[in-house]
């Protein structure tokens, strides 16, 4: 397909020297719609160089520009040039190449040869995996899923909570009130009962603190006793997290956990040594960073512990070693701002260059009914309680509406979790989000069961017509606007992938195919499609399965499941 928008400022460049075409190319404007143009150039900006007004500028250069091929005309209007696509040559362009590759459509090579690692999902054993955990699992996902289409390769990393001081309060909490048959039937919500049940008696008995602490301090010695327990919660744990991950279609290269480090913590605290980073503060030994405006961060505690950041620092130190990344990205709530701040600070001041590729990718707080998710009261939404639930939901509404659907079990599957994460990625990653059963499951409005709705339509009439796809068809009979609207849409997507990837957002696709299940929705009330013209048939059953690809890919990237029917 050719470029648009590269063809224009290739042109525009011709005439307007002093400004090198990428920053025409970024200029370049998708008007709200196309009685405006398809494309559209400001001109307030050469209004300084070329000491005219934007207006006259606009009108001058209407009058002497020679229009590249794909267009058909240019106006102005007002500081604005307004260029008009060569409608049949331009949806031509746009289906060849889609039907031409397929799922492939919008990937590309920028990333061959970089690696990116990604840290998502990582939730806290014997802690619940609530949706906060669900944000970080689903938005990771799709920024693998992303990068990787354009190219890269992607490590993707849990970075499991599986050692801390909360195993410490567990094991008092299991040697007092636990039973090994609870664990191992659900370990996550017994072991959270457990948590949630230490603390309320820690109030009243201050003491178990001290004997959760002295657990800690003999695991982080090798006391066999307590690693054994610990190694058992684990592997209890991660089989029954595997559950939720297979359910969401989420999947990791690598289950390293914040315990994976604790061998390689040494060799850490002493390059920290010899760069003379360290401090000793009350007992505890800090790096400090008043000069950057941050509090100190904490890497060995008087006990002699090690802390959440002493293990990022051996972790990045780690995957810097044996991936080589160009980046590293960390998926979590924007909480954990400061601690990524600081840590990153310390990578750079190591003398660690590539400290500027770390980046944290932070994301809103979930409340659920109004209040903030918290684990030690026992506020919590469990992911598979969620995950069930909605499951639970579609299977209704589907038994309701087509009741003969075959593999209905397998529908409510995809429906209900692309549900949850369809919502999940719906809005600007950093804005707060409420949980509420019913806006998540709603099959209405901008929902992914309405864009895998409006898919599995697409399908239906592919199967009804039965014919081969051909590209071969008549183009002129595509013309009119609410056809063009579906392809302009497919033209832009490979850029919005672009942009998706380049600001760690995936809502940005996921908005883009609302708009395009949206336009897709229209044309399909607007015109008939199955008529009994042969050629017209043909011609509006190719933007079918044009539509249809694409809505599949954008599904895909952001890491849900686009049914056949439904
Ligand atoms: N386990 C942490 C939490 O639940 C998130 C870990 C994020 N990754 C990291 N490398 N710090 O808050």
């Amino acid at each position: 397909m050719i470029d648009f928008k590269e063809q224009l400022s290739v042109l525009l460049k011709e005439y307007i020297a002093d400004m090198d075409s990428s920053e025409i190319y970024s200029m370049i404007e998708i008007p709200p719609n196309s009685a405006m143009g398809d494309f559209a150039f400001p001109c307030f900006k050469l209004a300084k160089t070329l000491r005219k007004a934007p207006q006259m500028i606009a009108t001058e250069l209407v009058e002497s520009i020679k229009l590249p091929e794909g267009f058909e005309n240019v106006k102005n209007e007002g500081a604005y040039l307004n260029f008009f696509v060569d409608r049949q040559f331009y949806i031509n362009e746009v289906i060849k190449e889609v039907i031409e590759l397929g799922p492939k459509f919008g990937s590309k090579s920028t990333g061959n040869g970089k690696t990116i690692c990604i840290d998502y999902s990582a939730p806290n054993i014997a802690k619940p995996f609530h949706v906060g955990h669900l944000r970080s699992t689903v938005i990771g996902n799709a920024l693998y899923r992303i990068n990787e289409f354009l190219g890269y390769k992607c490590v993707g990393i849990n970075h499991l909570g599986d050692w801390g001081t909360q195993f410490g309060k567990v094991i008092v909490a299991y040697k007092n009130w636990g039973v090994k048959e609870e664990i191992e039937r659900e370990p996550i919500s017994t072991l959270l009962n457990l948590y949630v049940k230490f603390h309320d008696e820690a109030e009243i008995r201050p003491e178990l603190e001290d004997e959760a602490r002295g657990w800690f301090v003999k695991m982080e010695q090798g006391a066999e006793e307590a690693l054994e327990l610990w190694r058992w919660f684990s592997s209890e744990t991660i089989k029954e997290l595997k559950k939720i991950y297979r359910l969401l279609g989420v999947t990791f290269d690598y289950y390293t956990g914040e315990s994976f480090y604790n061998d390689k913590i040494e060799g850490v605290l002493s390059e920290l040594r010899e760069k003379e980073l360290l401090k000793e503060s009350e007992g505890a030994t800090i790096i400090d960073l008043e000069q950057y405006s941050m509090p100190p961060c904490l890497v060995q505690k008087k006990d002699g512990s090690t802390l959440y950041a002493t293990r990022d620092i051996a972790a990045a130190l780690y995957r810097k070693a044996n991936f080589d990344f160009d980046k590293c990205i960390y998926v979590t709530d924007y909480s954990q701002n400061l601690h990524f701040s600081q840590w990153f600070k310390v990578i750079e001041l190591m003398g660690h260059s590539w400290a500027k590729d770390l980046i944290h990718v932070p994301f809103g707080r979930v409340t659920h009914e109004g209040r903030r998710i918290q684990t030690r009261k026992g506020t919590v939404v469990l992911l598979e309680e969620v995950l069930t639930g909605a499951i639970d939901r579609v299977r209704e509404i589907v038994e309701e509406k087509n009741p003969n659907l075959n593999n209905k079990e397998e529908i409510a599957k995809s429906v209900g979790v692309g549900a949850v994460i369809f919502n999940d990625l719906s809005n600007n990653r950093i804005k707060d989000i409420s949980f509420s059963w019913d806006t998540a499951f709603s099959f209405e409005g901008e929902t992914g069961p309405y864009v895998q709705y409006t898919h599995a339509r697409a399908c239906s009439v592919l199967r009804k017509a039965n014919l081969e796809i051909d590209i071969d068809v008549n183009m002129s009979l595509l013309k009119d606007d609410i056809t063009l609207e579906v392809i302009k849409n497919i033209q832009q997507f490979p850029e919005v992938i672009v942009d998706a990837q380049r600001k760690n957002e995936p809502s940005i696709i996921t908005r883009h195919i609302i708009d395009l299940a949206q336009a897709f929705n229209r044309f399909y009330n607007e015109h008939q499609i199955l008529v009994e013209d042969q050629e017209l048939k043909k011609a509006r059953v190719l933007v079918v399965a044009t539509a249809r690809q694409v809505i599949e890919i954008g599904l895909n990237l952001l890491g849900i499941v686009a049914p056949e029917e439904m």
